[in-house]
């Protein structure tokens, strides 16, 4: 059985249950989603072929230092990274290193800023350099299904609702919807309860109530929907190697709909697309 609880009087662990924020939770995200957002805005202009993705998680670090706030998802479950950079077939967690970015790729960042104590977590696809029609497409598929799953998010209607409309959409697009890993409640935790799968019918999940806050990040295969984690134990890559894209957003459900706080201020969550 699903329980809710105030946000504000509950311990700080993963009990299950849901937490219903108020409008200081409502405006610590808004702080900490913006911080996370205006980092992803810099990456557009840093994102190169001959770029190493090393240079990128510095840079996530940095910016992050200069505002005092701290990556996530450093020394998180041992990943020692700022950020996370999944090329091409890596569906997610992909980790920087000193390999160079090539004309043609497509790359997911991934960012989670700390700020006084919240989660900001956004990530975003960025071309690099020219890419091919396929990819592009494949991007566009992407984003358009995060931006009906957020559509479908207000009180009453089920996080099913969400997995539903995101589904629905990447198939009838020819593309396929991973299941092996999930949006997630976001605030005081990283992680925490309920889980948003990217898959499902209306009717199925918890209820969504205002308060609520938490992420939505579809990822979406050209090939088929399986992955399978490298041997650094965080890797995930598609297993018929097929490519995939992935966004994110963060979102706090509000009376009649919800809230979107890691939306770009520069209007470069897509860079490269163009969307109509
Ligand atoms: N930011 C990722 C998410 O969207 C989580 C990354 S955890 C890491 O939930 F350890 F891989 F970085
Ligand atoms: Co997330
Ligand atoms: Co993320």
């Amino acid at each position: 059985m699903v329980s809710y609880l105030d946000a504000q009087s509950a311990p700080l662990k993963n009990t299950g249950q849901i937490r219903l924020h108020g409008p200081e939770g409502f405006e610590a995200m808004r702080k900490a989603c913006q911080l996370t957002a205006r980092c992803l805005d810099e990456l557009a202009s840093i994102v190169a072929p001959g770029v190493a993705t090393n240079t990128i998680d510095r840079f996530v670090f940095e910016f992050g230092a200069d505002q005092g706030a701290l990556p996530a998802t450093l020394n998180y479950r041992g990943y020692t990274k700022s950020s996370c950079t999944s090329i091409n077939h890596v569906v997610c967690h992909g980790i920087p290193d000193d390999k160079l970015l090539r004309e043609g790729d497509i790359v997911n960042i991934d960012v989670t800023y700390i700020v006084d104590g919240w989660h900001g977590d956004s990530s975003r696809m960025y071309p690099v350099g020219e890419i091919k029609r396929a990819a592009e497409r494949l991007m566009e598929v992407t984003h358009e299904s995060l931006m009906r799953g957020i559509a479908a998010v207000r009180p009453g209607a089920r996080t099913g609702a969400i997995g539903a409309a995101i589904q629905t959409y990447a198939e009838a697009e020819r593309c396929s919807v991973v299941r092996d890993f999930c949006g997630h409640g976001v605030g005081q935790l990283f992680h925490d309860a309920p889980n948003i799968l990217h898959y499902g019918t209306p009717n199925e999940g918890v209820e969504l109530r205002e308060g609520m806050i938490f992420t939505i990040e579809p990822m979406i295969n050209l090939g088929r929907p399986h992955v399978k984690v490298l041997a650094d134990g965080w890797t995930a890559v598609t297993r018929d190697r097929s490519l995939t894209a992935q966004y994110e957003h963060t979102v706090g459900v509000t009376k009649d709909g919800c809230e979107v706080f890691t939306v770009s201020p520069a209007g470069l969550f897509a860079p490269g697309l163009k969307l109509g």
